[in-house]
């Protein structure tokens, strides 16, 4: 039996409380979650304890996707680029994932969570990496919601391997260069068979993607908040799909009506 406090799907007046439409939810969000950083310097502390905090920012929202019924939520958390730090904190980061995948999994499963990696796993060590096929595998039966963790992600990187996969299986005769298309090209991307992201926010005021899902964002919409990652709750979130659902998507199209 499933513990009270679980988080639940909130149902459509609880929805439109929050004054959002349950038909126009994005199914799939993608988070650039930035500032840990600076959000440990203004504390004086020191970063890596920006990042613990981001922790804590990360499980407040998970539970919030599953409650406002988001199909999908990707979390950049270390982008290929992210190795130019100093080793300190990049060991500091691979053992605070290395933790987090362990200690969350059993809860994400007990809440329907089915939990993916994307990226180039096999640059981290392999207490890291073993903590990812874990959690991958605890999670596998979850239905609510999918949880995307991109880790040492780049999407320029993510599109070489494709070009690469593409070229192999010509090489065999296995694929014939004409008949590739858009759709058959993102079948060898690593988000495969995921929607798109709908909705792309970033946190700390920056203002661009950094090789974060280049090709998959190419008619997401961009949200971006001064919040600090380890700020980030339900109300932040909120207010960006009420921003979401304020916009006209037209795909390179005419607005319907
Ligand atoms: C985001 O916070 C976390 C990672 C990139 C791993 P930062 O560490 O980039 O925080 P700032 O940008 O220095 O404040
Ligand atoms: C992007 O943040 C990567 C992640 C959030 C994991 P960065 O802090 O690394 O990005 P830049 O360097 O400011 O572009
Ligand atoms: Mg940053």
């Amino acid at each position: 039996m499933r513990p009270a406090r679980l988080p639940q799907p909130l149902d459509s007046e609880a929805l439109r409380a929050l004054g959002l439409d349950p038909a126009r939810l994005p199914a799939h969000v993608a988070i650039i979650m930035d500032g840990n950083g600076r959000w440990a310097t203004r504390q004086g502390l020191p970063r890596v304890e920006g990042h613990r905090a981001g922790r804590e920012a990360i499980r407040r929202t998970v539970e919030a996707a599953v409650e406002l019924g988001i199909r999908v939520l990707t979390l950049f958390a270390f982008s290929t680029e992210n190795w130019r730090r100093p080793a300190d904190e990049v060991e500091a980061l691979c053992a605070l994932y290395e933790q987090v995948l362990r200690e969350e999994a059993p809860q994400l499963a007990e809440r329907g969570v089915r939990v993916r990696i994307i990226g180039d796993r096999s640059e981290f060590p392999p207490s890291l990496q073993e903590a990812i096929r874990y959690a991958e595998e605890v999670t596998a039966a979850g239905d609510r919601l999918e949880l995307v963790g991109a880790l040492n992600y780049g999407g320029r990187a993510e599109i070489v391997a494709a070009a690469r996969a593409v070229a192999a299986a010509a090489a065999r005769g296995e694929l014939r260069p004409e008949v590739l298309g858009e759709a058959e090209l993102a079948r060898f991307l690593q988000t495969h068979p995921l929607p798109d992201p709908d909705l792309v926010i970033r946190t700390a005021g920056e203002r661009r993607l950094s090789n974060f899902l280049v090709w998959q964002s190419a008619y997401a919409e961009l949200y971006f908040t001064d919040v600090l990652w380890p700020e980030f709750d339900r109300a932040t979130l909120v207010a960006a799909l009420r921003d979401y659902q304020a916009r006209v998507r037209r795909f390179g199209g005419l607005d319907a009506g």
